[in-house]
């Protein structure tokens, strides 16, 4: 949420901000702006192009900050854009996070005469390093930041300072990035990636001071801190679109490859058994639990209530699953003997995080299943799995959230085969999963159907999803992925509830998608289609291929291979998400950058 991004080096900064703005505008693209030392702050409304656009000719100076900014206290103007400036320009700041006192700290700088620009609580914190700022900068940034209550991720520089950079980190990420002409600091290891793969990952509490050639870390209380650089590992290839016209595209076809990045080394066919590293020193904890608790947001909480079907299902094993924005508030009643797992893509997003801390602090087993490598949940989890699936740069999640599914099938086999699932249906569903790419591989070949579909459901202004048993969720998701990149109005429901209310709504210009593929639920499902059919509403079918039958019901079919019943999630799921694809490109809008989100919400 808001990218940040920062440079102190040998070479002219400006366009090495605006490189670093672009990798990162997918974090928030409300507006954008750069401060060099030496020059006014240049901000533009909209995206970076409107930013670059200003700074057509290089800015003199080889350092500056960065900021793409998603919104949250002030309207996306110019003047509500980072970089702010203290009253005098002579320092400004990026600033990720919420300063939660930022009003009571206005009145007492306005009590100073200090006048303010912006309505957002960053320009605050500027005019407050501002104030506090007699010529040593990290002195400055450490007074303000004790007076402060929030969250932040936060770089400073200063004119009669332009060699360093001071980054601060407290509930938003900050990264260092530590390169051959100079040393980076960014919000996101994605955006260093162009420059170094060395990067160190700044804690909740530490500070960092960053020259060209060198950096010292301290906690608040000023003790130095002594952090090895980690290597990222994915290449800079990775965000980049490789042809794709957009990022949601690359990323949607992108699941083959991903079911194999995420179960390389994780699956014992012959044995019909999985084996996930990072879980090994919990293992017989895991094993037996009375319940595990799954929590996430958006999609990941929807990849956690598949999880909760199959792990239920197959493994036996109790399931509940929570957002992370409740869980985090609520008067949780945990038996001892169960665990909280956190299901993030970005490993950042605040609610999850905080309903992490709070299963810690009831001495719970923390878990993970996490894509974003050294993130702050992958970091603070008692253990956990990585998905491996690559940088997700559409803010729509894709790929991840296949990773999410291919990862509880993992899990649910591990699990199982401890608690009486048998040697031969571990085999099934190991063998079914190592054949999974193979699969998407070859349905991803055509799927000009669902473009056709596309053309036709762009029409309508609302849809409703149904599905049932493990597609419920997936019919949630198809609704969240329809609504995030086509705004067209999407509501989902377990495909046995529509009658009890929902169905109201339907006419002939309220279409339904259902998810229907040849399972034990296929029958109720076909009910579920006629009684919507009886209010003339289109229906739009998900279905098995080669199910003739469907075609008498629906109106539409889209047919999907036919997987082992814990998989078939994964592949119902593809077409939902191209579906909206399609429909937002046939709408003409953004689909990588939909109004009004950010990827990694890092605010609560
Ligand atoms: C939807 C989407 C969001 C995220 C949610 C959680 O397409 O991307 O709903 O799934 O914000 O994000 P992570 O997985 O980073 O915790």
């Amino acid at each position: 949420m808001c990218g940040i991004f920062g440079y102190v080096g040998s070479r002219t900064a400006s366009p090495i901000l605006l490189e670093g703005l672009r990798t990162l505008e997918y974090r928030g693209y409300d507006s954008a702006g750069i401060f060099i030392p030496g020059n006014a702050p240049i901000k533009a409304v909209g995206p970076i192009d409107n930013l670059a656009k200003k700074i057509e000719s290089p800015l003199s100076g080889t350092s500056g900050i960065a900021h793409t900014r998603w919104a949250t206290h002030g309207a996306p103007t110019e003047v509500n854009a980072h970089p702010h400036t203290d009253m005098s320009g002579s320092l400004a700041i990026v600033h990720n996070g919420i300063i939660e006192n930022f009003r009571q700290l206005k009145e007492g700088l306005k009590a100073q005469g200090i006048s303010f620009e912006s309505e957002t609580d960053s320009e605050v914190l500027a005019k407050l390093i501002g104030t506090l700022y007699k010529g040593d900068l990290l002195e400055a940034v450490r007074s303000a930041l004790a007076m402060v209550r929030g969250t932040y991720g936060l770089v400073v520089i200063a004119n009669n300072q332009p060699g360093t950079i001071v980054t601060a980190r407290m509930g938003s990420p900050i990264v260092l990035g530590l390169a051959s002409d100079g040393n980076l600091v960014s919000s996101d290891p994605s955006a260093l990636l162009a420059h170094t793969k060395d990067v160190i990952y700044l804690e909740d509490g530490e500070y960092a001071v960053v020259t060209k050639d060198f950096y010292q870390i301290m906690t608040l209380k000023g003790q130095k801190r002594d952090k090895k650089p980690e290597t990222v590992e994915w290449d800079v290839e990775e965000v980049q679109k490789q042809g794709y016209e957009h990022f949601m595209l690359k990323e949607i076809f992108e699941a083959p490859e991903v079911i194999k990045n995420t179960i390389r080394g994780r699956l014992l066919v012959d044995k019909g058994r999985a084996k996930l590293g990072g879980l090994e020193p919990v293992l017989d904890q895991l094993t037996s639990l009375n319940r595990l608790v799954i929590v996430g947001c958006g999609s990941a909480y929807y990849a956690g209530e598949v999880g909760r079907y199959i792990l239920e299902e197959y493994a036996g094993l109790p399931v509940d699953v929570e957002l992370g924005s409740e869980y985090r508030y609520k008067r949780n009643l945990p038996d001892k003997n169960s665990a909280v797992l956190a299901v993030t893509q970005s490993g950042e997003t605040a609610d999850t995080l905080a309903s992490l801390r709070s299963a810690k602090e009831q001495n719970l087993l923390t878990l993970g299943i996490v894509n974003a490598v050294g993130s702050t949940i992958a970091r603070e989890t008692d253990a956990g799995v990585y998905n491996h699936a690559g940088p997700e740069v559409a803010v729509a999640s894709t790929k991840a959230f296949i990773s999410q599914l291919t990862v509880f099938v993992l899990l649910t086999l591990l699990i199982g085969r401890e608690k009486g699932m048998t040697q031969e249906e571990g085999e099934e569903i190991a063998a079914g999963l190592e054949k999974l790419p193979e699969i998407l591989e070859k349905y991803l070949k055509d799927t000009k159907a669902i473009e056709v579909v596309a053309k036709k459901y762009a029409n309508y202004r609302d849809a409703m999803f149904i599905g049932r048993k493990f597609h419920t969720p997936i019919a949630y998701e198809g609704s969240l992925k329809l609504k995030e990149v086509t705004y067209i109005h999407a509501e989902a429901y377990a495909g046995g509830e529509l009658k009890h209310g929902s169905i109201a709504m339907l006419d002939e210009n309220f279409p339904l998608v259902a998810i229907v593929p040849k399972d034990d639920v296929y029958e109720k499902m076909i009910s579920n289609i006629e009684e919507v059919r009886a209010r003339k509403a289109p229906v739009l079918a998900i279905g098995t291929e080669g199910d003739a039958d469907l075609e008498k019901v629906a109106d539409d079919v889209l047919h999907i291979p036919k997987v082992h019943p814990i998989l078939q999630p994964v592949v119902t799921t593809v077409p939902m998400q191209l579906l909206a694809y399609y429909i937002g490109i046939e709408k003409g809008l953004n689909v990588d950058r939909p109004r009004n989100l950010a990827k990694s919400v890092t605010v609560e």
